[in-house]
């Protein structure tokens, strides 16, 4: 899929048949804070210095630079005395209010990237990759000051293992996609009723039969803990952090069906291949439900090093509502206890929230209002502009449109602030989850997340008063020419004017 641009240094020629008007036109996305263009054009050689003082995490992320640039512009660079040289500096006076921001100035001799965090200066990394637009500037960076940091601190996708499994090599692909638009964050929904995809060695049946299953046909297939440590370190290498959703009480058949005594009639339920929803629950008056409960928390928490731990909460159509408010609230003390700081979809709300909690907005405002004035967080999906698995359009070969059709101006076309009608104080950011009752290879997954979550990326990264649909379209169109050096098939959706 990933094939790397040979032909780049022909573009290089045609780039100076380019107009000047488009020469001016630095394109970065999420558009940046700050930009101020000088004119002139750093040429990258073969001979250039990549230096990067400090830690082991920084020299990492300097050689990813530099794997990065010579795979998109077909250079092998030697390091030489008196080339010119691309700097990385960690300086803690770099915009200290903002752990994530990075500065980038670029000279016709050196390039200089420096920012308070590895977070920052990893995202100055991916903001210099796309500077180098060939068919603009030719073979270099244009030179320019650029300054940057995100509005939001949470900017996340979801992705659902569940209704059809994806394995580790998949998750990494995942990884490197989303991390290019500046995303940190990746939630992981682990369990529902078709499936059980994490390893729990208190409790092996979860993968050995919940495990075994998927939506329609298919094996299903999960992580050993090996493996799932594998992803959270690939992914806290990208500055993303993994966030492990276990659903409950509802979305539980594939637990079920791998165990009967946490049946009331202490009967295995039958695995599950179908795709509708609301009629599982686990037994909230079985103290064993809540021993599985804690060893599944404690298992998970111990692989996952980042603050959440997501504890689903949503559709429990078969659990009363004083039942599931009880439920909830000893689930929550049992993440506190390891640690964690609690995520769960927006019926959460109805639960004892506090100001440490996130409750995740999916359907509509109502439950955040509840949510918000309990003085928790609002993680905003909301699911006619954010849900990842809505068809684009009645064409469309894969998605539901139980919300509607979510086309890319819809995806971009709103904003979080303004659709709960709070300050941004309120709100942690943005996510973007995709269900995958319809999505069974990755090609399907590029298809539905591209282009839609660039935009959400920008909502969750870019000043409001920066963004519009003109501008982003502009933007989006010389994207695409990433996505295609990257092998991403994505939407060609009509409303844009591809080159
Ligand atoms: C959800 O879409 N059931 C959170």
């Amino acid at each position: 899929m990933k094939k790397f641009v040979s032909w780049i240094a022909c573009f290089a020629a045609i780039s100076l048949l380019v107009s000047c008007q488009e020469k001016q036109a630095i394109s970065i996305m999420p558009c940046p804070v700050s930009v101020e263009e000088t004119g002139k054009v750093f040429k990258l050689s073969e001979k250039l210095n990549f230096k990067a003082a400090g830690s082991e995490e920084v020299q990492q992320i300097a050689g990813f630079l530099k794997t990065d640039l010579s795979q998109r512009s077909g250079l092998t660079f030697k390091e030489s005395e008196g080339a010119r040289s691309i700097v990385l500096t960690i300086d803690q006076a770099v915009l200290p209010q903002h752990p994530e921001g990075y500065q980038i100035s670029v000279t016709e001799n050196q390039v200089t990237l420096k920012a308070n965090s590895c977070a920052g200066l990893f995202y100055a990394t991916k903001t210099l990759s796309q500077l180098m637009q060939i068919q603009t500037f030719g073979l270099g960076f244009p030179t320019c000051e650029i300054e940057d940091y995100p509005r939001f601190a949470y900017r996340g996708a979801m992705l659902d293992v569940c209704r059809h499994f994806f394995d580790v090599d998949d998750v990494k692909r995942y990884i490197d996609l989303i991390s290019d638009i500046k995303l940190n964050t990746l939630h992981l929904h682990l369990s529902d009723d078709q499936g059980w995809r994490i390893e729990i060695k208190s409790w092996p049946e979860l993968t050995n039969i919940g495990g075994k299953c998927q939506v329609g046909e298919g094996d299903g297939g999960f992580y050993t803990q090996e493996q799932f440590a594998e992803i959270v370190r690939y992914a806290a290498e990208r500055q993303i952090t993994i966030v492990p959703e276990i659903d409950m009480p509802g979305h539980t058949n594939a637990v079920l069906s791998s165990y009967a005594e946490l049946n009331p009639d202490g009967k295995k339920k039958e695995p599950y291949r179908d795709i509708k929803v609301g009629f599982s629950t686990l037994d909230t008056s079985n103290e064993l439900t809540y021993k599985l409960i804690d060893d599944v928390i404690r298992e998970i928490s111990a692989l996952c090093p980042g603050p959440y731990f997501h504890i689903g909460g949503d559709e429990c159509n078969k659990t009363e509502k004083d039942e599931y408010v009880k439920f909830m609230n000893r689930v929550m003390q049992m993440v506190h206890k390891y640690g964690k700081r609690v995520i769960g979809w927006e019926e959460l709300a109805n639960a004892e929230v506090d100001s440490e909690s996130i409750v995740q907005l999916w359907r509509g405002k109502e439950n955040a209002v509840i949510g918000l004035a309990k003085g928790a967080k609002v993680l905003a999906s909301p699911a006619g502009h954010c849900y990842l698995d809505m068809q684009y359009d009645s064409t469309s070969y894969i998605g539901l449109h139980w919300i509607g059709y979510v086309e890319v101006d819809k995806a971009y076309n709103w904003d979080p602030s303004e659709f709960l009608e709070v300050g941004d104080d309120r709100i942690v950011g943005v996510e973007s989850p995709l269900w995958t009752e319809t999505v069974v290879t990755f090609d399907d997954i590029e298809y539905l997340v591209f282009p839609r979550l660039v935009g959400h990326a920008e909502i969750g990264w870019s000043p409001r008063e920066s963004r519009n649909w003109e501008g982003y379209q502009s933007r989006l169109v010389r994207y695409a020419s990433r996505m295609e050096a990257d092998g991403v098939d994505f939407y060609r959706s009509p409303l844009v004017p591809w080159k």
